[in-house]
């Protein structure tokens, strides 16, 4: 399901998570790691104020390993935790609970202190659509209890997944939008199928992916479509393509709708390996 975001839909987001806020003790804002901060909420820092933050860098298993450690090394220096995982697999989940406790740890200790009994931490998730929140929510709770695709707006009694460490998660993630306004960030969130397909011009977001390719993974831009570099004539390189693969439309010439499907098809299932496609930025 894609959610339109209209101002009303972000303002209702917003009061949701908001709300929930005060139940928890930690957020999980959950990213995608092939883009850190292209899948990251706008205004994500002002929605969750001081609360503690974990950052999970989801999908590590179709990002590129470098990448991701850059990325985590990046958040670190900014003095935000990370870890990465791929929840499909239910890699890394272990990881969440460490960190989680470590962030907490000065909070534990100070109930402690004060003679408090330690309980479980509670924890939500929060994210744009598709960055995986009720995957790994299914994961952590080891069965279907988050449906994919929840709306904002639909209001049910919270329920709190109790794992077998010392975690409770609220059942429902927090969906929040993502940035809209960087063309680029647009192009990023289309390729890896973020955004829905009838949002952006998929031909332009194929000739992005192409040009990227080219830019940061030249030797397996060629090895897949036999570009060593690009031309100009964009048209030149969609009908190659299209004759290596076999796309001919029902009158004999390129057919450049199943080229652009080819295209970003690739990207997403991962035919070029594992892509980040936000550049980890080079330390001053
Ligand atoms: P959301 O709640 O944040 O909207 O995301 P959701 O869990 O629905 O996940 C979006 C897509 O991302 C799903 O694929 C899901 O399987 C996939 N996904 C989630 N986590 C990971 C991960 O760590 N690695 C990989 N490779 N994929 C992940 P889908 O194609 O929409 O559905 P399906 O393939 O599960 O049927």
């Amino acid at each position: 399901m894609t959610i339109q975001w209209f101002p009303g839909h972000m303002a209702k987001a917003r009061r949701q998570v908001t709300e929930k806020l005060k139940l928890v003790d930690i957020i999980f804002e959950l990213v995608d790691a092939r883009l850190p901060l292209s899948s990251r909420n706008p205004m994500i820092d002002d929605i969750i104020n001081q609360k503690p933050r974990l950052v999970i860098l989801n999908k590590e298993d179709m990002a590129d390993p470098a990448a991701t450690k850059e990325w985590i090394a990046y958040f670190k220096e900014r003095g935000i935790e990370s870890v990465s995982v791929n929840s499909q697999a239910g890699n890394g989940l272990d990881k969440i609970v460490k960190a989680a406790e470590m962030i907490l740890k000065e909070k534990w200790d100070r109930m402690r202190a004060r003679g408090m009994k330690p309980r479980a931490m509670r924890a939500m998730i929060v994210g744009i659509p598709n960055v995986g929140k009720s995957t790994l929510i299914n994961r952590i709770a080891k069965k279907n209890i988050a449906k994919t695709g929840n709306m904002p707006g639909i209001t049910k009694a919270q329920q709190w997944i109790k794992t077998a460490k010392n975690l409770e998660l609220l059942d429902t993630p927090g969906i929040l939008w993502p940035k809209f306004e960087d063309p680029e960030i647009g192009y990023k969130l289309a390729l890896t199928g973020a955004i829905k397909d009838s949002i952006l011009n998929l031909q332009d977001v194929a000739i992005w992916g192409l040009r990227f390719m080219e830019d940061r993974y030249p030797s397996r831009l060629e090895e897949r479509y036999g570009f060593k570099q690009l031309p100009d004539d964009m048209a030149a390189v969609f009908e190659q393509i299209g004759e290596r693969r076999g796309c001919l439309s029902s009158g004999g010439g390129i057919d450049y709708d199943k080229v652009t499907d080819i295209i970003i098809r690739d990207v997403r299932s991962m035919q070029f390996g594992r892509l980040t496609l936000d550049i980890p930025p080079k330390k001053a």
